[in-house]
């Protein structure tokens, strides 16, 4: 695929995904503005079929825990030739395998990966992967969250869709990012819009008001108030001498 430079004169942001399910992208990647951006060259996606790096005639690429155990593990070998032909075409992305076990993926990490050239994503299946690829081709775990999916597809897709929105010229309104849940250190206040009632449900007075001051305050203190019910981790974090997440 050709990478030509946005119109800004940025390399578009690249994904390129290691998989043996190449089929299930784009899937929801071609979507909404993730999808226009895609379509309008801010951002490009290719795959890599891991399977084109197997072994025999089989093309196997993964085999029994070395100890026993269940499942099957992905070899190093296979993986490894298939990231080195990768790294040929895209030696400049940071390569993530996707893994329960990988550091949370959270906004200042979304942010960092999403100011960078793209990410290089190992989706894994079976039991998971040989621990000798990983540290051998220097790889970044990311966890998307504290449950176990099938694979690291729709994972390497989370990801990609938080990177991609934050691309320059994604998102219409800059300022609908400073607001939003994570981008600072609360979730959101609740949002209205018309009717003004509905099933017996008012919007709340304030927010029809025309009073930005206070419109500003209330929408601070319910951010406060939902934060604090919902995530007192985060409530903690904001209020704690180190802000740094
Ligand atoms: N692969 C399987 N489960 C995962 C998770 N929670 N996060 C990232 N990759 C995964």
């Amino acid at each position: 695929m050709a990478h030509t430079p946005t119109s800004d004169g940025r390399a578009p942001w690249r994904a390129l995904v290691l998989t043996l399910f190449p089929d299930m992208f784009p899937g929801p990647l071609a979507t909404s503005l993730v999808g226009t951006a895609l379509t309008a060259g801010l951002w490009s996606l290719d795959m890599q079929q891991i399977r084109d790096f197997g072994i025999g005639r089989h093309r196997a690429v993964d085999d029994t825990p070395a100890g026993g155990g269940a499942g099957m593990v992905m070899r190093a070998d296979v993986l490894g030739a298939a990231i080195d032909h990768a790294r040929r075409t895209a030696p400049d992305l940071p390569l993530i395998y996707l893994s329960p076990r990988g550091e949370p993926l959270r906004q200042p990490l979304v942010r960092e990966l999403s100011a960078g050239p793209g990410a290089m994503l190992l989706a894994g299946r079976f039991e998971g992967v040989d621990e000798r690829v990983l540290f051998g081709r220097g790889a970044r775990e990311v966890s998307i969250g504290d449950y176990v999916l099938s694979g690291g597809e729709i994972a390497a897709m989370v990801l990609i869709d938080a990177c991609v929105r934050l691309l320059p010229g994604v998102l219409g309104a800059a300022d609908s990012l400073a607001h939003e849940s994570f981008e600072g250190e609360q979730l959101e206040y609740p949002q209205y819009t018309k009717p003004r009632e509905w099933e017996g449900l008012a919007i709340p007075d304030v927010l029809l008001s025309g009073d930005h001051k206070k419109i500003a305050a209330w929408r601070e203190a319910e951010a406060q108030r939902i934060t604090a019910d919902r995530r007192p981790d985060l409530a903690m974090a904001a209020k704690g001498p180190n802000k740094g997440r």
